[in-house]
């Protein structure tokens, strides 16, 4: 009965809003700029990311395995947001709810959908907008449904000392369920972000008011990709059924509801109108580059053959840190040194569960340490195959400027930057939730180890933040690591389809 109203429901969406399935019908964009078109993608590829699948890819994709997602319908930045040059968050209270839903009603046409996206550059936007939105947020909209989800409805400020957070260190506009949702654009040039800013403010008025606004950026020059640590970011996602093209060797295949509510892996029953969309967790977390590497460098490892200098046994201990060196290469496959090759390479990188024949996943660490960013976050082989309800998509962009010469000099951060981290998933307890309490923020996980793997080295929150393995030549030392990520804000959002924000949102 579920699953037919919701093939339904999908089919009876084929000719909305920018055309007939795939044939997305160009988007509107503000007012300034929308007569524009683009001449290259809107979306950046960067290395170690496989490339993006055309519309027209997936149509006969689906074509032949009778799997179907309309996906001019889901909000773009779902499946393919971990490819975006320029991202800007902007975030939102709703002074007066009619006249929001006026606005958005007209701003509608505007919401870019992952089919937009995905079609030729001359039919995409100059930029994408996203929107989404809390559940205070909903409720000021008169939506008082039950989506289905505890943590969304509670909001992450009071989630906060649940996933290990300070909440001394919270900035006062996250502190509270004031934030009623958040607009999301991405795009390759600044002046763009800038109109579609202007469009927003002029369309909705003093409907809302802007509480903060954070201008996300992938890093200059050969540092695209990369995270501020220095780690090339964005290279393992899950594979989603019905809208992956070639799945990687190595990639976790998720059925699509494990992302999208309402589809086959959502085993919630939820509101009819929610189908198609997901929660959105957002984190603003603070990363302490300076002090990094300084402690890196203060504890640098040496190899089997004691041939590194302390800057490279500072890079050998924060790719154990990882799980992967700052090309990407999985320390897995090349445990001693970086491999940039292979770290460029979507076939190869991510074709890796941590067993080795020959050697024991309860008691090896000597390739990858149990408490890595990776495997914690991700253990393939540690609870095997079989485990697909604990992914998510991420889709975050770093924020801040790059560390200033005195900054370096005097290891001490003063600029705030970090990772405006976003991860999608149609159950945030077993997505989000779950990598970071159950698993980073768990020391004896993965579990039926020797030893106790200890806390998550990079984002594991807990007192002592303590770990092993991570010194191959002394797998046993113990390491007490001070906190480099600080999380200082965040939310969690539900991002409606696109039919919902006419149909529901602003009805
Ligand atoms: C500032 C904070 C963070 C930094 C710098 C960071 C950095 C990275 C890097 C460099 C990778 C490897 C590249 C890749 O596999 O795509 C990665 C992977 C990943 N991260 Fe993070 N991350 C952060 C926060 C988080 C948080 C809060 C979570 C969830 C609680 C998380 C979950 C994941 C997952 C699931 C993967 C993929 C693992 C895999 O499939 O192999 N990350 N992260």
């Amino acid at each position: 009965m579920r699953i037919s109203c919701v093939l339904t429901a999908a089919f009876s969406l084929l000719s909305i809003g920018q055309g007939v399935l795939g044939v997305p019908g160009p988007s509107p964009g503000p007012n300034l700029v929308g007569r524009q078109t683009r001449t290259t993608p809107l979306l950046a590829v960067f290395p170690g990311q496989d490339t993006l699948p055309t519309l027209a890819d997936i149509i006969n994709l689906n074509a032949t395995n009778g799997t179907f997602l309309p996906l001019q319908n889901i909000q773009g930045d779902i499946f393919v947001g971990m490819k975006k040059q320029l991202e800007t968050f902007y975030f939102f209270h709703i002074n007066d709810a009619t006249s929001f839903k006026t606005a958005l009603k007209s701003y509608v046409p505007t919401i870019t959908s992952t089919a937009t996206l995905l079609s030729p550059a001359s039919s995409q936007p100059l930029a994408f907008v996203n929107i989404a939105f809390s559940s205070s947020g909903l409720k000021e909209l008169g939506i008082t449904d039950n989506l289905g989800d505890q943590q969304f409805s509670s909001g992450m400020y009071a989630d906060a000392t649940n996933l290990g957070d300070s909440l001394s260190n919270w900035k006062s506009t996250y502190a509270g369920t004031d934030i009623h949702g958040v607009f999301l654009m991405g795009t390759d040039q600044t002046s763009y972000i800038t109109s579609y800013l202007s469009d927003i403010e002029s369309t909705f008025g003093s409907s809302i008011t802007q509480l903060d606004r954070i201008d996300a950026a992938a890093r200059p020059g050969s540092e695209a990709g990369h995270e501020h640590f220095g780690f090339l970011d964005g290279i393992s996602n899950p594979a989603i059924s019905g809208f992956s093209m070639n799945v990687l060797p190595g990639q976790a295949i998720v059925p699509p509801g494990i992302i999208l509510i309402g589809r086959p892996g959502d085993a919630t029953i939820r509101p009819p109108w929610t189908l198609d969309g997901t929660f959105m967790a957002f984190r603003r977390l603070q990363q302490k580059v300076p002090e990094f590497n300084k402690w890196t460098l203060d504890n640098a490892i040496q190899n089997e053959a004691k041939t590194l200098t302390v800057q490279q046994g500072a890079d050998y201990l924060s790719a154990r840190m990882f799980g992967r060196w700052k090309s990407g290469a999985p320390t897995d496959l090349s445990p001693e040194v970086d491999d940039p090759t292979l770290g460029a390479d979507p076939q190869r990188n991510n074709n890796f569960d941590f067993s080795h024949l020959g050697s024991l996943l309860i008691s090896d660490q000597s390739k990858c340490p149990f408490s890595a960013h990776i495997r914690k976050t991700n253990p393939r082989a540690d609870l095997g195959d079989l485990n697909t309800i604990n992914h998510a998509i991420r889709a975050g962009t770093p924020y801040g400027p790059e560390v200033s010469s005195s900054e370096s000099s005097s290891n001490t951060t003063t600029q705030d930057r970090g990772l405006a981290f976003v991860e999608y998933q149609s159950n945030i307890g077993n997505g989000f939730r779950f990598q970071q309490i159950n698993w980073a923020n768990t020391a004896n996980f993965p579990p039926l180890k020797t030893v106790t793997p200890g806390i998550e080295p990079i984002v594991g929150q807990g007192s002592p933040r303590t770990a092993e393995g991570l010194d191959p030549a002394n797998q046993s030392k113990g390491y007490t690591i001070p906190q480099f990520v600080i999380p200082t804000g965040g939310e969690y959002f539900f991002m409606p389809s696109i039919s919902a924000l006419t149909s529901k949102i602003a009805a």
